[in-house]
């Protein structure tokens, strides 16, 4: 279900109050009717353009100021609780209301402090099932007179076998590259998302980038993670959040088996995560990674759950292949090795390195079609390992939920394109000259990735990475690639590496409905007001499908 009436109100009024002017013009809407809501066919790669120089970037616009000073984030949403993650700007102390009526709040929370710039969760216990709930957070000044009364936000807890629900997902929202990014187009998606009332939202990873860190430690690893509370907030104070690593977080086994600064690069960041988003540990409602790792805890990496008719699984690419998966942090690691630290640490500038390894990495993997290989690297030796496909594997088959969701940033983590390599590695079972050497490579598991989706009726395997809309079919799997967020040149980046299906260009995001007898998936538009026309709108509807049980596409 979609509210374009509604948005499309919404965001004029947002319209007026945003003043962006950072970017040229660059004949965007004429690109977009290009490609339109119809397939692109043959469309040239667009170059990354240079990064102007912008005052605003990782700045809310002002209109949406306040939301910056006290930010609200849900997570760990189960059929009996909620968590709340606040940050607050200055030192208050508040507490939470709530209740199953808009404005009438029958419970709070015990009075809590809400240090400066300290995450603080607090657990909204012994609620109902299947449930929708409001609530807000009134807050003072630590010490001060009156409580101010706090928005009012919801959260529906977890849906019965045989409802009707939303939720959204976005892909690679990059704030550190003001080329694919505009703070106020990702606003104005975070707010669109946030008007179709989803349940939750996916994120697709590379939202938490290290590239533009100039030093390393514990207090600069949380700045991706800050700088995303309050736009993510935007949406996730009422559609609690689930993230997933994408390669720039950088947040991987490969750094972490350093000896230098990127054990302390996938430390840091992986800590900031969790510290600053309330994401899933196992815990009865949550199946996922039981094994802490020293130095970090539960890394909360790969988790699933159920939620009405429908299986969420989020898969990890990152944490558990001693090999490098994608591209090195800094200039580190691009050659593949099997998780040897070498070199001495760099803790000066080395994240402006990060762009162009990505542009070294797409080159090598222009020669790895050439030459058969990727790089220098035995993309074999690239996994989830173990014991994450076991858990996958035995997630899948326990579930008799109808649909089936996977999210991971990537088949495996790298490389480029959607159907197009899931035949390949530990994904298909192939090597690159098509030969079935998947038993020798992979022994004790039962079946690739892809294979193993199939048997068990996987409806949708989500992944961002590619920074384009693609939705492609194999074997009765929708393979979808998810649109960037916040793109405001409105590319369809890689799309040479989408051989087939719907290819279409950012910005947007998915929203995804469930019901007992099919799911739709719907791309969402976001512009920037100056892009807006009579015909393109924020809000607009790009392209839909509907999908039946068992992969039967209506
Ligand atoms: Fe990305």
């Amino acid at each position: 279900m979609t509210h374009p009436v509604k948005r499309r109100d919404f965001v004029a009024m947002l319209s007026a109050a945003i003043a962006w002017s950072g970017f040229p013009f660059r004949s965007l809407l004429a690109q977009n009717e290009k490609a339109g809501d119809r397939n692109v066919e043959g469309e040239q790669p667009h170059r990354e353009q240079p990064a102007p120089p912008s005052e605003n970037q990782n700045v809310l616009p002002d209109d949406l100021k306040s939301y910056a000073l006290l930010s609200l984030v849900l997570g760990r949403i189960s059929d009996r609780s909620v968590t709340v993650s606040a940050v607050s700007q200055e030192a208050r102390e508040g507490y939470f209301e709530y209740g199953l009526t808009s404005g009438n709040y029958s419970d709070k929370s015990k009075i809590i402090d809400l240090p400066r710039g300290q995450p603080v969760e607090v657990v909204l216990r012994d609620l109902k099932p299947d449930t929708q709930y409001f609530y807000r957070l009134n807050s003072r000044l630590k010490g001060g007179a009156d409580y101010s009364h706090g928005e009012e936000c919801r959260f529906h807890t977890q849906r019965s076998p045989g409802s009707h629900f939303r939720f959204a997902v976005q892909g690679d929202s990059h704030p550190e590259r003001p080329q694919m990014h505009d703070p106020g187009l990702y606003a104005r998606t975070l707010r669109n998302i946030s008007m179709g009332n989803p349940d939750f939202l996916v994120c697709m990873g590379d939202d938490f980038s290290v590239a533009k860190l100039r030093t390393i430690d514990d207090e600069t690893l949380k700045q991706p993670y800050t700088l995303q509370r309050p736009f993510l907030g935007l949406a996730a104070r009422s559609a609690p959040l689930f993230l997933l690593n994408g390669n720039h977080e950088q947040a991987s086994l490969f750094n972490f088996n350093q000896t230098d600064i990127r054990h302390e690069v996938a430390v840091g960041a992986q800590k900031a995560r969790n510290l600053y988003y309330p994401t899933p540990t196992p815990d009865g409602f949550y199946s996922g990674n039981e094994h802490p790792l020293q130095s970090i805890g539960s890394l909360r990496d790969y988790y699933a759950w159920t939620w009405g008719d429908a299986l969420f699984v989020i898969l990890d690419n990152y944490w558990h292949s001693p090999t490098l998966v994608d591209s090195g942090f800094g200039e580190r690691g691009g050659n593949g090795g099997r998780g040897g630290g070498h070199g001495k640490g760099l803790r000066q500038g080395q994240g402006h390195q990060q762009e162009a390894e990505d542009t070294k990495v797409a080159k090598s993997e222009q020669g790895r079609k050439q030459s058969g290989g990727h790089g220098n690297r035995d993309l074999w030796d690239v996994t989830m390992g173990d014991e994450q496909y076991q858990w996958f594997r035995k997630t899948l088959e326990q579930s008799t939920a109808k649909f089936k969701f996977v999210f991971a940033h990537h088949v495996l983590g790298t490389n480029r394109g959607g159907v197009d390599v899931s035949d390949l590695y530990e994904w298909g079972g192939h090597d690159r000259q098509g030969n079935w050497v998947f038993p020798e490579h992979r022994p004790g598991w039962e079946l690739p990735v892809h294979q193993l989706m199939v048997k068990h009726g996987v409806t949708i395997f989500f992944q961002g990475h590619d920074h384009l809309f693609a939705k492609q079919e194999r074997d009765g799997i929708i393979y979808q690639e998810v649109p960037m967020p916040a793109d405001q040149f409105y590319r369809a980046w890689n799309i040479e590496h989408y051989g087939s299906g719907v290819r279409l260009p950012n910005s947007g995001h998915l929203e995804v409905s469930v019901s007992p007898h099919e799911v739709k998936v719907d791309y969402i538009a976001s512009f920037l007001p100056k892009d807006e026309t009579s015909l393109k709108r924020t809000g607009d509807l790009l392209h839909s499908y509907s999908v039946k049980p068992n992969a039967t596409h209506a």
